[in-house]
């Protein structure tokens, strides 16, 4: 790193995804056929009809300007989000003030942090997580709050044994069901826990729905803004990443609560010029289409997950079958129990050719675990799982 490098990104914990992506780099140098599970970036194509869509509209005279928020299909996609949601999850959202375009929703996870923290705020970001809900944090310079989530508790924060202390120096809390990584569900009831604990508390709650719709047996995940007053003080991010395969057409959208959005959207007019036109429409597209290609998209997860679950089983790893994401959370075999998750997953990359994401990328409590995220082919978790067998020794 630059010795003169900024602060506030020195305070950042290292990225280990980078590392694991030096060491499958290096292990494939050597030879070796990686079978990537590292990160969640889906494999599947996107909607044919989202290509078809950005091919015509990125030829269309205009769309090459810088957007404006104005502009007709910048309103189009904001009213075609607030029908989305309305038919996903019986919100009703002005499309005006209550919905935000992101250039994913990384991006705007990122920024909530920069426009609300100061130097004295706290945010609470339970831990493991998604790590920008961490890294957004100390980036904007607040105090990061470390909340554990435990397998015992579901995953789950236990936001009433929160120090008075620590609740009145918090700005704001992320939360993310379905969990990435632990792949952790909870139904609305828990949702109304966390907005009546929060009523009056003045802090913000950004909750993270990149896996609303990448769920199974009969599941469904419901959103914060369900609950009667969320809205008062709750925003929800969503992405085109995981339901639609776009991970990198970089598009997502926060909605809720108008002043929090409004605020956000000042500290992104400072920043980037919005989205390329051509990438709007498309989005337009599939969020209006019918959904199919949605639920195709799930049926190919659920068939991974059911074959690696049962391939961990029986080999005697014990994890749990994700009832949401694409991910697997898994504790460290006994066997390997003393290392920790950044010396196993570098064993399952030199010894074993996988590469997985390590607990510990995900804060200090997903220490002890690693994940593997289901984007390849069900022939090559055939062969990842053979693989594990033979690290593990076990006959059969
Ligand atoms: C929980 C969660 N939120 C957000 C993202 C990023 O989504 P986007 O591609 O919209 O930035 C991911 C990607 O893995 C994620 O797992």
């Amino acid at each position: 790193m630059h010795p003169a490098t900024a602060n506030r990104l020195k305070r950042l914990p290292p990225y280990l995804f980078t590392v694991v992506d030096e060491l499958r780099e290096k292990a494939m140098e050597r030879g070796i056929d990686v079978i990537d599970l590292s990160m969640g970036s889906p494999d599947q194509p996107p909607p044919p009809e989202a290509v078809e869509e950005l091919y015509r509209a990125a030829k269309q005279e205009g769309n090459q300007r810088y957007s404006r928020e104005d502009g007709k299909i910048e309103k189009k996609l904001k009213e075609v989000i607030a029908r989305w949601y309305a038919g996903r999850f019986g919100v009703e959202l002005d499309p005006k003030t209550e919905v935000l375009p992101l250039i994913g929703s990384k991006e705007g996870i990122a920024h909530l942090s920069l426009t609300f923290l100061n130097n004295d705020d706290i945010a609470l970001v339970p831990s493991p997580a998604y790590p920008v809900h961490f890294n957004g944090a100390i980036m904007a310079g607040g105090i990061l709050y470390n909340l554990p989530l435990r397998e015992e508790k579901g995953y789950k924060p236990e936001l009433k044994k929160l120090d008075k202390s620590i609740v009145r120096m918090a700005k704001l809390l992320f939360l993310s069901y379905p969990h990435n990584p632990t792949t952790a569900v909870v139904d609305i009831n828990f949702f109304k826990e966390v907005v009546d604990w929060a009523k009056g508390k003045e802090i913000i709650i950004g909750n993270d729905l990149a896996y609303s719709d990448i769920v199974f047996d009969g599941y469904k995940a419901p959103s914060l803004l369900q609950v009667k007053g969320a809205k008062d003080f709750c925003v929800e991010f969503h992405t085109l990443s995981k339901s639609y395969n776009m991970p990198g057409w970089r598009i997502g959208f926060c909605v809720g609560n108008r002043e929090i959005l409004s605020a956000l959207k000042k500290t992104k007019s400072y920043i980037d010029f919005g989205l390329f036109r051509a990438i709007q429409a498309a989005a337009i597209k599939v969020l209006s289409g019918d959904q199919s290609c949605v639920k195709r998209t799930v049926e190919i997860y659920r068939k991974r997950r059911d074959l690696f679950v049962k391939g961990l089983k029986e080999m005697g790893w014990e994890v749990e079958k994700p009832k949401a994401t694409f991910y697997i959370w898994a504790r460290i075999p006994l066997k390997y129990s003393a290392l920790t998750s950044m010396e196993f997953t570098q064993l399952l990359i030199e010894e074993a050719g996988i590469a997985v994401a390590p607990g510990t990328g995900f804060g200090e409590y997903g220490e002890g675990f690693i994940r593997f995220a289901l984007v390849e082919n069900e022939q090559r978790l055939i062969v990842a799982l053979e693989r594990i067998r033979k690290i593990l020794e076990i006959e059969g």
